[in-house]
């Protein structure tokens, strides 16, 4: 069953902001989804149009199933707010864990229980009698993400939630999001932090700095999409001395240095990261046609890319001595120039 399914979703603030603009969407009972997009692309919007707590101002969007989107729906979905203050409101951080399963009906033991349970969880017993508002960010954070589990929503939406964390605090979380991923809960994860994505979601979404959808896909390959993301100001290229010469890479992922980016001989100039504008669409391209057009220029400079390597290991694996695996590896080669022929047909049939 789909747990949410929208179609042309687009919302303005009052003031006639746009926040997202037509974004179709299906997510899946027990998917976990990361949402990426640069400050301001409408992420944390589309959490709150996901938890009901704001309306579409176009579009069609089902909720279990059809668009009632009642009381005891939204009770079943939990929301990490990006704003840790915004969701801390008791006196003590106990008071805080208790008010979510007493409002469920739990009786004041159990929810005592509970919300002992989750402190010993996040590590954070100690803050039990201390007020919410009195603690670090990241402590605060902790105790927003307790709030979260305290009702035991089925479905959960977590907003930046590793953003102001430290190192061990970020591993526990996403720990924590993999074990709640294996007992089924459905997440839907709003970050910009690309190094988490594979192991807290199987599948990723980027929202434009245009508030509509730039790419759809695995998360271990959307991170790979130095393009897109680059488009998506999600990384940015940027130029270093690396053993003497000049050359130019994305801030994030694999470090990868293939030779035709090396340009030796430029000193210490900079290099601009253009790589990007020549990949804007053709006035009057449809987004399909735009994100397809990004995405067939990404797979042809892999394509190139990968086609040098397995030259490269067939002469390595000849030089072993291993014929008939240079032989293979050297179909293979062949092989991505009869895909390159179709990318390029690709293109010309946008
Ligand atoms: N309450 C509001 N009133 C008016 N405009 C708003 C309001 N909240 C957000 N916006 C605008 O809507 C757009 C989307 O904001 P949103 O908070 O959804 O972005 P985001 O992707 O979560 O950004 P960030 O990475 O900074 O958290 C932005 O242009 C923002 O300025
Ligand atoms: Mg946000």
């Amino acid at each position: 069953m789909s747990i949410f399914e929208l179609a042309g979703i687009s919302f303005e603030y009052e003031s006639g902001r746009k926040a997202l603009d037509s974004v179709d969407l299906v997510v899946p009972e027990g998917e976990a989804l990361s949402v990426l997009g640069t400050n301001g692309s409408g992420k944390s919007t589309l959490l709150y149009i996901l938890q009901g707590l704001i309306t579409p101002s176009a579009g069609t969007l089902k909720v279990f199933g059809d668009t009632a989107f009642t009381a005891d729906k939204k009770t079943r979905i939990g929301i990490m707010f990006q704003n840790s203050q915004a969701q801390l409101f008791s006196l003590t951080v106990l008071d805080e864990l208790m008010f979510g399963p007493l409002q469920h009906g739990l009786g004041v033991k159990e929810a005592r229980s509970r919300a002992g349970d989750i402190m010993e969880l996040l590590g954070i017993t100690g803050l039990a009698n201390r007020s919410p508002w009195q603690l670090s960010g990241g402590e605060m954070k902790k105790v927003a993400l307790g709030t979260c589990l305290s009702t035991n929503p089925d479905i959960y939406l977590l907003d930046e939630p590793t953003s102001g964390l430290d190192p061990r605090s970020q591993v526990e979380l996403v720990e924590l999001v993999i074990r709640l991923k294996e007992s089924g809960k459905t997440i839907i994860t709003a970050t910009h932090d690309l190094h988490i994505i594979q192991d807290i979601s199987e599948r990723a979404i980027i929202i434009g700095e245009d508030h509509r959808m730039l790419a759809a896909g695995a998360s271990n390959e959307i991170v790979r999409m130095q393009d897109v993301l680059l488009k998506a100001n999600l990384i940015h290229e940027h130029a270093h001395k690396h053993e003497g010469y000049r050359h130019r890479h994305s801030h994030f992922g694999i470090h990868e240095h293939p030779a035709d980016e090396e340009e030796p001989g430029q000193g210490d100039m900079p290099v601009p990261g253009q790589k990007i504008s020549k990949q804007e669409g053709k006035p009057g391209m449809s987004n399909l046609e735009e994100r397809l057009k990004i995405l067939l220029e990404h797979w042809q400079e892999h394509n190139a890319e990968h086609a040098k390597t397995y030259l490269e290991w067939a002469e390595k694996a000849q030089a072993a001595g291993k014929a008939e695996l240079a032989a293979t590896l050297r179909e293979i080669a062949q092989e991505s120039g009869r895909l390159e022929e179709l990318f390029r047909k690709a293109e010309k049939q946008l």
